[in-house]
């Protein structure tokens, strides 16, 4: 999106460096050890970003900070609706640009955050109610996110809209009282407005598997069958003292529904476990190859605002913490690649996830992991080569009848029905010897059956 700094190249160059080093030594395994938390995420295509504040990019420790850290960013308020329209109809987009332009000027990604939500809207709009709300609601998406068309890498569309407790349902709000479907007429609204943007659903207390999550994940897998588009979802994990022990199998089964996820919001009290679950988090993140990245909300524990729980990485004069290290170590352990965000700034280092089969020199394989539904399914296709590099694969899938190909990632296919090639895309067609690469795509009747078969070249 924007051409790197000369500080950056550097870095770069260094980066590239030790992966010639490790490679010349034959050595596949964990991702090469980097010394900051964005360019040890991008090793394996994924970022680590902030929120961030406009008004503090004159503190020099804190940019210092986010400079050298980070490779993605959130506004923390400033693209809110209160922030972005204070009247109606009149959009000030002057702090959400700063944000964006610091973003861009670090060839950071930039995250939207948030579109809509039950807070900080606007007076006038909490004053408003059905159609004339929700069409102020519509323009709104429209209108923001036209605005910076291009230029963010993630949308939070809809922010918090289910209920918390067991009821699995939605949140009681003047947004929902316009009718159930606000929320995929938001999607739809969005995605007209910026189509290259992937498009989240973003939630607190959906960190493990729960009522409230589980109501995410239906209307998730609804929105996959039905068609309305939705490409990610949030995990704000604004966490306590300890993680869910399902933490890792609740991001998975979000992935499995074809979705990429991420961790939007990550802050942990402090206390004496606050590295420990700081790691855990970045190690569920790195286990699923469709979690894209982590953001923590905030730099410094005085940038926090849990005010007084010193949550953050760094504290409030900018030193590291023992978290900084123990995501620092767990991001550069490594994990399978992320398939839908290759990393296009640092070389891609041989993913460390074991070959599911062990097809012959030269060769590749194909293994598929099936998430059906009644009408539908996502199938996830992972790649493996043999004893030998593999330079451009296709696999060939054999589709029941009634089934048909509606969305397809990281790879092409020949047709929708009947016996469908895939092939591999520009940045997933060379795989190392014993690695792998992973596509997938939705479908609508019964899945396949068969296995995939795999030829090289
Ligand atoms: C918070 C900001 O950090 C504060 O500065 C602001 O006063 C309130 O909002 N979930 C979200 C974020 O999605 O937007 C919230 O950010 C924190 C909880």
């Amino acid at each position: 999106m924007s051409i790197p700094k000369p500080g950056r190249v550097v870095l770069l160059a260094s980066a590239a460096a030790a992966v010639v080093v490790a490679a010349s030594v034959a050595v596949i395994g964990p991702a090469d050890a980097a010394s900051t938390l964005g360019a040890s995420a991008a090793q394996t295509g994924r970022y680590f970003g902030a929120a961030i504040a406009a008004g503090k990019l004159g503190d020099g420790t804190y940019t210092g900070i986010l400079n050298r850290e980070f490779n993605s960013v959130t506004p923390e308020n400033e693209m809110k609706w209160d922030a972005t329209e204070p009247s109606q109809g009149r959009f000030t987009f002057t702090n959400g640009d700063r944000i964006l332009n610091q973003g861009i000027s670090m060839g950071a990604k930039i995250r939207g955050h948030a579109l809509l939500w039950h807070q900080q809207q606007p007076s006038w709009a909490q004053g408003l109610s059905g159609s004339a709300l929700r069409n102020a609601a519509i323009n709104h998406v429209t209108q923001v996110a036209t605005h910076y068309k291009g230029k963010i890498y993630a949308w939070d569309v809809v922010n918090e809209a289910f209920a918390d407790g067991g009821s699995g349902g939605r949140r009681d709000s003047n947004l929902q009282r316009t009718g159930n479907d606000w929320i995929e007429a938001a999607f739809r609204a969005a995605r007209a407005a910026d189509p290259a943007a992937k498009l989240c659903y973003n939630d607190y207390n959906t960190d493990g598997v729960n009522a409230k999550s589980t109501g995410v994940y239906n209307m998730v897998r609804d929105f996959k069958s039905r068609g309305v588009p939705i490409d990610c979802v949030g995990f704000q994990s604004h966490l306590g003292t300890s993680i869910p022990g399902d933490y890792q199998a609740n991001l998975q089964r979000f992935a499995d529904l074809g979705v990429e996820v991420q961790i939007t919001e990550l802050d942990v009290a402090q206390g004496g476990n606050q590295a420990n679950v700081y790691a855990a988090v970045t190690r569920a993140c790195m286990a699923v190859s469709r979690c894209g990245g982590i953001t923590v909300w905030g730099i410094r524990d005085s940038d926090s605002w849990r005010t007084g729980e010193n949550p953050l990485l760094f504290d409030s004069s900018g030193n590291k913490k023992a978290a900084y290290t123990s995501v620092l170590n767990a991001l550069n352990a490594g994990g399978p690649t992320n398939p839908t965000t290759p990393p296009t700034t640092v070389p891609t280092t041989p993913p460390t996830t074991s070959p599911t089969s062990n097809p012959p020199s030269g060769a590749c394989a194909a293994s598929i992991t099936l998430n059906s539904w009644n009408g539908g399914y996502v199938a996830n296709i992972r790649v493996t080569a043999g004893s030998a590099a593999v330079n451009g694969w296709t696999v060939t899938v054999a589709l029941p009848s009634g089934s048909a190909v509606t969305n397809t990632w990281s790879a092409t296919n020949s047709a929708t029905t009947g016996t469908v090639s895939f092939r591999n895309v520009s940045y997933n067609g060379q795989i190392p010897a014993g690695g792998n690469a992973e596509f997938g795509f939705q479908g609508t009747g019964a899945g396949p059956t068969a296995t995939p078969t795999c030829s090289a070249g």
